[in-house]
């Protein structure tokens, strides 16, 4: 097709009947103010995110299958930094990591591919994605202008795009990748903190992009005046009211939210398929012409790497497949439903000229006519309450509150997005009490209550917790010790132990028994508490066990952050407050199953797991293991 697509290449409005190639691959990706054009074709993209470490290298080609199966055109995938440069200069692309093997399955099963290379992408990934290494190479403020950020990020992402170019992968030499993004959600919102700083930063951020020759165009979402040729994107619920960053860019929707992640403690969020219907459906009637739901699969944030603080190791995100990657109905298949109507009016769309007609006070019709005699029509109840009737050309059409309806002859309504026909069965899951079962295969193995082998250092007052642990750990330990003579207590009062926290948790030891535990959550993740205590007379030993769970991945700052406690003191003694703050505190970065890598599987069979009859109840600090055949 390479010499019929360079005739096609000044027309890209071209009415195509010839079969055309699998989609998976191009070699000429432009775009205009209406839309891409590939090889010489507009085109109108569903594209989908899969994030290649939220699941299994196994399961890709599954994944990718379902996408594909549910109308997808192209999959979206975030590049995650510190998934791949563990340490300055080395580097990692095994496994989860694979990047070119995820493309590859992606090119293979015949689909586009948007690489959202960042390299800070948020994400509700550890750190938003940035190696935690580098907030202690000196001078290093994240996404602003300042050398070390700057060199580090260049490398890293120059040294991603020459991969893909030595695999052919850029549609600009063959391979599936339309579009490259640099930066992620920088917008307004970063600016007014980063000041001009900032700015100067989003300008050299683009150029540097553009050195990069890879011959597709590139995108930056979220930022109102991504600098030209570089194309703003929306990320949102809703984009139709959405605006490019210049008369001359199309409209592209890098996030579309079928639902929402998780944190701790709240409820599992839901986004009705009716509502991504309708938003999808808007966004197509008022001009836009790709559009990404973030995510079409979220699966699972193996190990640490989650973000936070306190989101899910789930990913699940109510998304069209689920966790496990099974389709979820009826999400799944009235996006499909959705798709297929939105497919069939591609050329008109994306060729025709628009104009716009008012059926009532919240209904109106945008209608889009070619030369060739299509027409193609939606019908919009933007009224979110109330279903009406509405008249367009000379016929009657119900429409449903809060819905659009599709016409791609302009008479006969084939999807309306309020109307869900598809299955709506809904896969549960069954519990299996391991329990029951085989009680004589649990075992288990009890951590020392405070510092355990030696500690790491003694230090008067509090060090910062993640500066402490450097993330290679979610666990540190604060212990020390305090007297209390033989009359402490303030009558009819008890003592409490008060601790001030930046986050994110704390179990709290006091002579080796467990008093009380307490944690911030997802919008505050400092903390304070008061746990009642019962002191003895003379020595007793305190060992608070501060807790991460996982780290900052986004907002003005979110490095600096930080967490740990910053006071502690004892309240109802006779003789007042006891602040320990500036006590003495020995440290123990880290747990010792941990340390022994007890949860490997490799570790299965260490001497160090005892073998229990039942696996008690209420034990704090106790790591259990079990094994079912
Ligand atoms: C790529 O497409 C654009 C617009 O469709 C066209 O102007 C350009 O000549 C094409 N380039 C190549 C190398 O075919
Ligand atoms: C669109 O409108 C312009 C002028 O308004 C006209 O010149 C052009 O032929 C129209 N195109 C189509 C495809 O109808
Ligand atoms: C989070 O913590 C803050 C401060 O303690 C509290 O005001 C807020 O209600 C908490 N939110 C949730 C969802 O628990
Ligand atoms: C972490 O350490 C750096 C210096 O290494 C310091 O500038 C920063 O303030 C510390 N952060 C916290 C939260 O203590
Ligand atoms: C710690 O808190 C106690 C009780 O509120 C207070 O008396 C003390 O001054 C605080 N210490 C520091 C170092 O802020
Ligand atoms: C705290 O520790 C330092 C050095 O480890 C030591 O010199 C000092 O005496 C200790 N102070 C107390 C009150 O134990």
């Amino acid at each position: 097709m390479a010499a019929a697509a360079a005739s096609f290449a000044a027309l890209p409005c071209l009415l195509l009947l010839l079969l055309l190639p699998s989609f998976g691959a191009a070699s000429n990706v432009t775009y205009d103010h209406r839309s891409l054009i590939i090889d010489g074709r507009r085109r109108l993209v569903i594209s989908t995110s899969i994030h290649y470490p939220r699941s299994v290298p196994e399961m890709w080609p599954k994944l990718v299958a379902e996408a594909k199966d549910g109308g997808a055109d192209c999959i979206e995938t975030y590049v995650f930094w510190n998934g791949h440069e563990i340490a300055p200069g080395q580097y990692y692309f095994e496994d989860r990591f694979d990047l070119v093997r995820f493309v590859k399955v992606v090119r293979d099963a015949g689909l586009l591919l948007i690489l959202r290379i960042g390299p800070f992408v948020a994400a509700e990934w550890n750190f938003g994605g940035v190696p935690v290494w580098l907030h202690y190479v000196p001078g290093t403020v994240f996404r602003t202008n300042n050398e070390p950020f700057k060199s580090h990020m260049q490398s890293f992402t120059t040294y991603i795009v020459n991969m893909m170019k030595k695999e052919q992968l850029f549609a600009s030499q063959g391979g599936n990748i339309i579009l490259a993004q640099i930066e992620n959600e920088y917008g307004g919102y970063l600016e007014q903190y980063y000041g001009t700083a900032g700015k100067a930063y989003a300008m050299w951020a683009a150029s540097m992009a553009l050195a990069q020759n890879t011959g597709v165009p590139w995108i930056m979402c979220q930022q109102p005046d991504a600098p030209d040729p570089v194309i703003n994107t929306c990320n949102s619920f809703y984009c139709d009211n959405f605006q490019p960053n210049s008369p001359t860019k199309p409209k592209f929707w890098t996030e579309n939210w079928p639902g929402w992640f998780q944190t701790f403690g709240e409820s599992n969020p839901h986004r009705p398929p009716e509502d991504v219907a309708f938003a999808v459906a808007r966004f197509f009637e008022k001009g836009g012409s790709v559009q990404n739901y973030y995510v079409y699969h979220g699966g699972t944030n193996f190990g640490r790497t989650t973000g936070g603080p306190f989101i899910t190791t789930s990913y699940d995100y109510d998304a069209p497949i689920d966790e496990y990657g099974l389709r979820r109905f009826p999400k799944w298949a009235h996006l499909k439903e959705l798709h297929k109507s939105i497919k069939l009016c591609e050329h008109t769309l994306l060729c025709g000229n628009t104009s716009f007609v008012s059926l009532g006070p919240k209904q109106e019709a945008d209608i889009y006519t070619d030369q060739s005699g299509g027409c193609v029509a939606f019908l919009a109840n933007i009224d979110s309450d109330k279903d009406k009737v509405v008249t367009f050309r000379n016929r009657q059409y119900d429409l449903p509150a809060w819905s659009v309806s599709i016409l791609p002859d302009c008479k006969n309504v084939v999807f309306n997005t309020a109307k869900v026909q598809s299955q709506t069965s809904m896969v549960v899951m069954v519990p299996e009490s391991l329990q029951a079962a085989k009680p004589d295969r649990w075992s288990i193995f009890r951590e020392t209550t405070g510092i355990w082998g030696k500690n790491n250092f003694i230090r008067n007052g509090f060090v910062d917790h993640i500066n402490t642990t450097k993330d290679t750990t979610d666990y540190l330990w604060y212990t020390t010790s305090f007297s209390v003579d033989g009359s402490y207590s303030s009558k009819g009062t008890q003592a409490v132990l008060n601790i001030d926290s930046k986050g994110h948790g704390v179990h709290a030891f006091l002579n080796n028994e467990l008093i009380g535990s307490a944690y911030g959550n997802g919008s505050q993740s400092s903390f304070t508490v008061g746990l009642p205590i019962n002191l003895r007379t003379g020595k007793n030993d305190l060992a608070l066990l501060s807790m991460t769970v996982g780290l900052q991945n986004a907002g003005p700052s979110y490095e600096w952050i930080g967490a740990g406690f910053t006071n502690v003191s004892i309240s109802g003694l006779k003789n007042g407050v006891v602040d320990l703050s500036s006590n003495n505190w020995t440290y123990k970065i880290g747990l010792e199953g941990e340390y022994y890598s007890l949860f490997k599987p490799d570790q299965r069979s260490n001497k160090r797991w005892v073998p229990q009859s039942e696996p008690p109840k209420n034990q704090p600090l106790t790591w259990y293991k079990v094994s079912k055949c």
